[in-house]
């Protein structure tokens, strides 16, 4: 599939959501496209396929959707950085700051591979914030996070800055 393909027309866009002067960017509608999605998926397979990627993290929720086909494509692991309180083993946690209040994830200590390479996915990727949290976890773990994937970027909330030395690819971006 063609790598111009134009992912802008199949992101939804709603303003004033959560709050007054917001514009969200939402992903449901890449996943009612099929052709969308499944270009999402082709290019991230295309982008990381020779870079080395031993396991890729996912970041609850919508981080998921994107990383499983991605990773049944490349044929490694698949982890899962959730929301407090849902993993049953024992996990490792780490909270960070929201616009409002605080957050708090977690990952199962035994599912971190030691010392191999793990790519970590979301959908979109704002202040940094739940990204920076994930690699924490990560990295406490004994595992190395080089490669960071977003669907969507806004670097004028600037999550580059809480994500030092670590290389960012994102599908699109919106100032
Ligand atoms: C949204 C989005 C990212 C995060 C980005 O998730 O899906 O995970 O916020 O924001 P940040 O860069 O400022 O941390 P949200 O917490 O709304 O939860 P959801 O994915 O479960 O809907
Ligand atoms: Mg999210």
């Amino acid at each position: 599939m063609s790598s111009n393909f134009n992912l802008d027309d199949s992101i939804r866009k709603i303003e004033d959501f959560p709050h007054k002067g917001i514009l969200y960017y939402d992903i449901t509608s890449i996943l009612t496209n099929p052709e969308a999605f499944s270009w999402c998926i082709d290019q991230m397979v295309e982008y990381y396929k020779d870079k080395k990627i031993d396991a890729v993290a996912a970041v609850e929720s919508r981080g998921f959707i994107f990383s499983a086909p991605f990773a049944k494509a490349m044929q490694i692991p698949l982890i899962l950085v959730r929301k407090a309180g849902k993993l049953p083993g024992v996990t490792l946690k780490k909270s960070y700051q929201l616009e409002y209040g605080k957050a708090e994830v977690e990952i199962h200590q035994s599912d971190v591979p030691q010392g191999k390479n793990v790519l970590l996915v979301d959908d979109l990727l704002a202040t940094g914030g739940t990204m920076g949290a994930a690699v924490e976890l990560l990295t406490m773990g004994g595992a190395n996070v080089k490669h960071i994937f977003g669907i969507i970027g806004l670097p004028f909330l600037k999550y580059a800055d809480k994500l030092p030395g670590i290389e960012i690819k994102t599908l699109i971006e919106y100032e």
